[in-house]
């Protein structure tokens, strides 16, 4: 049964960025809920793919060096521990992981024909379609098969899971492995990371539903990663039942006392995470309130989806943060959706006009802080929400 937790209010589209801003932006009720019998947590709303995830699709996984580090990393792994003839990427954006590979040992699946067209330029197959069995099949007529399946922060995106895992045991070789990395939920009730909900993470994945999940289709975790990722994130390591020739890792099970001992499995853990998200909210706005009182200017850094949330559960607008930031050429000189926000170009001497950042991109905070550092010396505070509405002391 799906039991409600927590309301985040009107949301837009979170990567829904306006040229012009419109008080009339579309919103959607962003709710959330947990299966007591499944343990998946899911937000209510589903809005069809097609609108977000078109030929204006803004998101790409190159734009941070953090990201581009840890996909060069996990492909010189998976070459080492699987050595695949065939590796398959769903949502392979602009190509982060692929390009690690040889042109002809990969496949991109990429529905942002924006994307698809940076990878398909330098020659690496790409289909620039959704991922679903009818995709599934087409591949399998030309591949055979595929030996490793990847997915990165794409699955939790997708609303019919069951679809999903139907068209990956349809193609995946009988020894093959699907490696699944999505934001941790127990992160993220650790972290009251409340921003990890938008209308593109429709499920906030846990080892306890993703095993659930899976024995559906008659496969199974062998080994998991705790990343650093996306604010924390799981990598899961997925087989079919019946391979026995790779071995479980203990990992797993520690995995699983960790979410149990956390009470993932429990509706109570939830209601708890609510009451701390709204004190989260009580706080941040006390805080960016006495900025504002002091006639001190605020920059957002990072455009992301999570500080859409932010903004819109907290009703933040421009008179507490003046402005964002970002680096991503599809956000520049846009509005933060749903607020009258402007997004700056980022620029070297940009933040000295401000006082304070507000990290929007808390999960790069080390690699922001480094950056900047020279800002900082010079005065410059950073405010984050994770775990709890802060200043930072970094000097
Ligand atoms: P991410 O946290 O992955 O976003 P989302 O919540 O949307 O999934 O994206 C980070 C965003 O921050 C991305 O738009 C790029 C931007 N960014 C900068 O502009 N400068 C930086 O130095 C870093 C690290 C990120």
């Amino acid at each position: 049964m799906n039991k409600f937790f927590l309301n985040l209010g009107k949301q837009p589209l979170a990567n829904n960025f306006l040229t012009k801003f419109s008080p009339k932006q579309p919103t959607y009720n962003l709710k959330l809920y947990f299966n007591t019998k499944t343990k998946m947590v899911s937000i209510s709303k589903r809005i069809p793919s097609s609108i977000m995830f078109n030929s204006k699709y803004p998101y790409r996984s190159s734009m941070s060096i953090t990201m581009r580090n840890s996909f060069k990393k996990l492909s010189d792994e998976i070459k080492k521990r699987f050595n695949p003839n065939l590796l398959l990427e769903i949502g392979s954006n602009d190509g982060a992981l692929i390009k690690n590979f040889d042109k002809n040992k990969v496949i991109g699946v990429e529905p942002c024909k924006n994307l698809a067209k940076i990878t398909k330029k330098i020659d690496y197959k790409t289909f620039d379609k959704y991922w679903d069995f009818k995709l599934a099949k087409k591949i399998k007529r030309e591949f055979k098969s595929v030996d490793v399946i990847y997915s990165a922060n794409t699955i939790t995106h997708i609303s019919n899971l069951d679809n999903v895992f139907k068209s990956i045991c349809h193609i995946l070789a009988e020894n093959g492995v699907v490696i699944i990395e999505d934001p941790s939920l127990l992160q993220c009730l650790k972290k009251n990371s409340y921003d990890q909900f938008y209308n593109e993470h429709i499920y906030l994945f846990s080892t306890l539903s993703v095993r659930n999940l899976l024995s559906k289709f008659s496969l199974e975790i062998f080994d998991i990663k705790n990343l650093k990722t996306h604010g924390g994130s799981l990598r899961y390591y997925i087989k079919r039942k019946k391979n026995k020739k790779i071995k479980i890792s203990i990992n797993l099970k520690k995995q699983i006392n960790r979410e149990l001992k956390a009470g993932l499995d429990n509706f109570s853990t939830y209601k708890n995470f609510t009451n701390r998200v709204t004190k989260s909210k009580q706080r941040i706005l006390k805080i960016l309130n006495n900025i504002k009182e002091r006639n001190k200017k605020v920059i957002g850094y990072g455009a992301t989806a999570k500080a859409v949330t932010v903004l819109n559960y907290c009703n933040i607008n421009s008179d507490l943060i003046q402005n964002f930031t970002d680096t991503t050429p599809e956000k520049i000189n846009r509005y933060m959706p749903g607020k009258n926000i402007k997004i700056l170009q980022y620029k070297k001497n940009l933040l000295k006009n401000f006082d304070y950042v507000f990290l929007g991109a808390w999960n790069f905070k080390k690699e922001i802080v480094n950056k900047e550092s020279k800002f900082i010396k010079k005065g410059l505070k950073f405010i984050t929400h994770i775990p709890t509405p802060k200043i930072l002391k970094l000097k």
